[in-house]
């Protein structure tokens, strides 16, 4: 800790000066950034290639200096680190990757790097996960972001749980920095995660052992694998965090009640047809639970745990979103349906479909029709301020996004191949998009509609959430 007094007053130094000069600040360089994350990269081989520090330990002339390592050490003192950091920092423009020396000198040309290296081009794409560290380093902290985040309790931060759906469990990404901060393994093709409300646990569904696995935090350690009635999908938590649901997607389907202090499935609860996502409404009030070949909506009191009423609609329910009526009750459901590029809206008190919004093709981008799974358009989140709707395609790798109440299209963006799903930061500021057939994370900025980062993850991402958990 004793470099943090000297960086904490550059940080506010150079915000000063900044400010003075009435302009927008450029972000801080974060020293700790660079000396856990960025030096690493520094002595990491590559294919056919020498290290950084072979040549810039002294061989070559160049701005780029980095200090050299003593017999048998692998990483460099805080003091030698802060001399590297002086000299990395001549070679970045803060905010600004790609006017970045040092991230555009070895990267390849085909990828935005410039034209010659004489240390050899090491990073083939800007999806490289050393070329994000270095850009999520060289962006800088998303420092708005803090401002308008509701009060965080000592000892917990926001993280966004990336799953790994052909993989074996979750990355979890600081969206203050777009860094991968923990990886937890050992939970075999994820489906669906929440998060105790207190933020020492996440519960993710196990589709190869049929169990909801609890993982504590900020271990990562798998502390219960509950039996569940048959091969789970999605999963929603109560309000209170004293429930969890698990959507059963095996038939004839069901929903499984797990008690989360005696770690035991309690109930399951019959409804109309095998359970792919289920949600919990915004007030508390109802889990709310779709099915694909049924084709219905499984409305079940949260009170009782009953089956209350169904929605029949016309096709698959896949995603679904709440919007709210002034006094917190549940006004809409938006739902994704299959086999349909768009989606409809629901009345929730009548049950009728109000409207039906399909998402435009795309001028000049090829539709992709391989591989949907029925499902064109799958992903659906209302910002937290409630005044927008986002609703990704995977046949053209947007998100298109709708004001509400009224379903104007506002604005489209780009956000990966495949996108699966989306989760906003608690300040609604950025939202966190799941390209599957990328293995990767696109963060794009609610309010302008403009990727800022793409976070390297594990295989397939698909569901993803916010949530503030306990860290290291
Ligand atoms: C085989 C030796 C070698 C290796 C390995 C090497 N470099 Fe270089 N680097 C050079 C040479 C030689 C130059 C000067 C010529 C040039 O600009 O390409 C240079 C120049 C640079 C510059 C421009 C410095 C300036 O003065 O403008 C940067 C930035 C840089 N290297 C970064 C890196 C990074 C980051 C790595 C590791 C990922 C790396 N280099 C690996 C040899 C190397």
């Amino acid at each position: 800790m004793r470099q943090s007094v000297p960086h904490l007053a550059f940080v506010v130094i150079s915000l000063w000066a900044a400010g003075a000069a009435g302009q927008t600040p450029a972000p801080a360089l974060d020293f700790d950034t660079f000396r856990t994350r960025v030096q690493p990269i520094f002595t990491a081989r590559r294919d056919g290639l020498q290290t950084c520090l072979t040549c810039h330990g002294g061989k070559v002339g160049t701005r780029l200096r980095l200090e050299p390592l003593p017999e048998g050490a692998t990483t460099w003192s805080v003091e030698a680190s802060r001399k590297n950091f002086e000299s990395a920092r001549g070679l970045v423009k803060p905010g600004a990757p790609m006017e970045s020396r040092l991230l555009t000198h070895p990267l390849d040309r085909a990828a935005g790097g410039d034209s010659f290296h004489g240390g050899g081009k090491h990073w083939a794409t800007q999806t490289d996960t050393e070329w994000q560290t270095l850009a999520a380093w060289v962006r800088g902290p998303q420092a708005a972001m803090s401002a308008r985040t509701p009060a965080i309790p000592a000892g917990r931060a926001v993280r966004i749980i990336q799953t790994n759906a052909a993989g074996d469990g979750a990355h979890l990404i600081d969206p203050a920095t777009n860094l991968v901060t923990q990886v937890l393994t050992g939970v075999d093709i994820p489906h669906g995660v929440t998060s105790s409300p207190d933020g020492a646990r996440l519960y993710l569904t196990n589709e190869v052992r049929h169990t909801l696995d609890v993982v504590d935090m900020p271990s990562l350690a798998v502390r219960a694998r509950i039996p569940l009635s048959g091969r789970p999908n999605n999963v929603a938590i109560t309000n209170d965090g004293r429930k969890v649901y698990v959507g059963i997607a095996q038939a004839p389907g069901a929903l499984d009640v797990i008690d989360t202090q005696a770690l035991k499935n309690v109930k399951t609860v019959p409804v109309k047809g095998s359970i792919h996502n289920v949600y919990v409404t915004p007030d508390g009030r109802w889990a709310v639970a779709g099915s694909i070949p049924e084709k219905t909506i499984s409305i079940v009191d949260t009170a009782t745990d009953t089956l209350t009423r169904t929605i029949p609609l016309s096709a698959g329910i896949r995603p679904m979103a709440f919007t709210t009526k002034a006094g917190g009750a549940t006004d809409r459901i938006i739902v994704q349906l299959s086999d349909f590029h768009g989606f409809v809206t629901v009345d929730f008190d009548s049950g009728k479909e109000t409207a039906r919004v399909e998402h435009p093709a795309i001028e000049g981008e090829h539709p992709h029709r391989d591989g949907l799974q029925g499902a064109p358009a799958h992903g659906l989140a209302v910002s937290p301020d409630g005044t927008r709707l986002w609703s990704t395609s995977k046949v053209y790798g947007y998100a298109y996004i709708h004001s509400l109440p009224d379903l104007k299209e506002v604005g489209r963006v780009f956000v990966g191949q495949h996108p699966e799903w989306l989760t906003f930061t608690p300040d609604g500021r950025f939202i966190y998009v799941a390209a599957a057939g990328d293995d990767m994370v696109f963060v794009v900025d609610a309010a302008t509609m403009k990727e800022v980062a793409r976070v390297p993850v594990g295989r397939v991402p698909k569901r993803n959430a916010t949530a503030v958990l306990r860290v290291p």
